[in-house]
């Protein structure tokens, strides 16, 4: 795990936006598997504005032959619900760069059967080849996707039920009265680990301590993420106070400073 320590999330995030733009540029079809809350807006932002510099400037960031897959959906809640996370990610990405709406897959909330919909979740990546790169976030409680504490690590696309403390975090996208909805559709540990490069994104003080144990505790379905210590490319960014309770942050820090000029970001 390769683990890049930057002074805030502003940094942390153009870092992490200059490796999905180059994974674009090198393979205009990648596949990408795409993350929501507060965590990657900033990174959104930055290909966002990456998008709009290259087409005045004649070198366009093309996501026109590219395919996503989000990581999950709230059950029960429809495109045009503005706390589900199909509508975040046509209000701050898809919507405003030119990926081609068929492309994209977010889980379907509102699937009648919801397992026959996840199996054809996992079809769908298959048949496009597998997810070249995967943006993650890290919930406080060391959950990636919606993969909750004690989570199969092997597990595929599925329903899952929040911890209180996910739903309670996350009313900050719902309207005052508005219920969290408990269940929601996840890709599985397995599933995200099958993608051939992961980026994890964590900033601020509260993420410490789930980034200490992921990166550096034991590999736990306690720790759904601690898993990518397993990942053959997995590239974390983070920020000096998501960095805080790292035993080994110098080192990191050294590597990064340290790196060849060719596998530099
Ligand atoms: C969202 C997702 C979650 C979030 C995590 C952190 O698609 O998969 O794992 O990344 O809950 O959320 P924020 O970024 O809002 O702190």
């Amino acid at each position: 795990m390769e683990v890049v320590i930057q002074p805030d999330a502003r940094a942390g995030s153009v870092l992490a936006a200059r490796l999905v733009a180059k994974q674009i540029r090198n393979k205009p079809s990648s596949v990408l598997g795409l993350a929501t809350g507060s965590t990657p807006l900033a990174l959104y932002g930055e290909l966002v504005r990456m998008f709009e510099e290259g087409r005045t400037e004649g070198h366009p960031l093309d996501f026109s032959h590219a395919t996503s897959f989000n990581l999950d959906e709230y059950v029960g809640l429809g495109p045009e619900h503005p706390a589900s996370y199909r509508y975040f990610m046509q209000k701050n990405l898809f919507g405003r760069v030119n990926f081609k709406l068929e492309r994209t897959h977010v889980p379907d909330g509102l699937a009648a059967d919801v397992e026959v919909s996840c199996g054809q979740y996992e079809d769908a990546i298959r048949e496009a080849g597998g997810i070249d790169l995967q943006v993650l976030g890290i919930g406080g409680d060391g959950h990636i996707g919606f993969n909750e504490p004690t989570s199969s690590l092997a597990s595929r696309t599925r329903i899952k039920t929040l911890t209180e403390e996910t739903r309670s975090a996350n009313r900050r996208f719902f309207s005052e009265g508005e219920e969290v909805p408990r269940h929601v559709i996840t890709m599985g540990v397995g599933t995200i680990m099958e993608a051939r490069c992961c980026i994890l994104l964590a900033f601020g003080a509260g993420k410490a301590q789930a980034v200490a144990d992921m990166v550096e505790g034991p590999i736990s379905a306690m720790v759904p993420a601690s898993i990518l210590q397993m990942h053959p490319r997995a590239v974390v960014f983070i920020d000096d106070a998501a960095a805080s309770r790292l035993k080994r942050a110098s080192y990191y820090r050294f590597v990064f400073e340290n790196k060849p000029s060719w596998q530099r970001y």
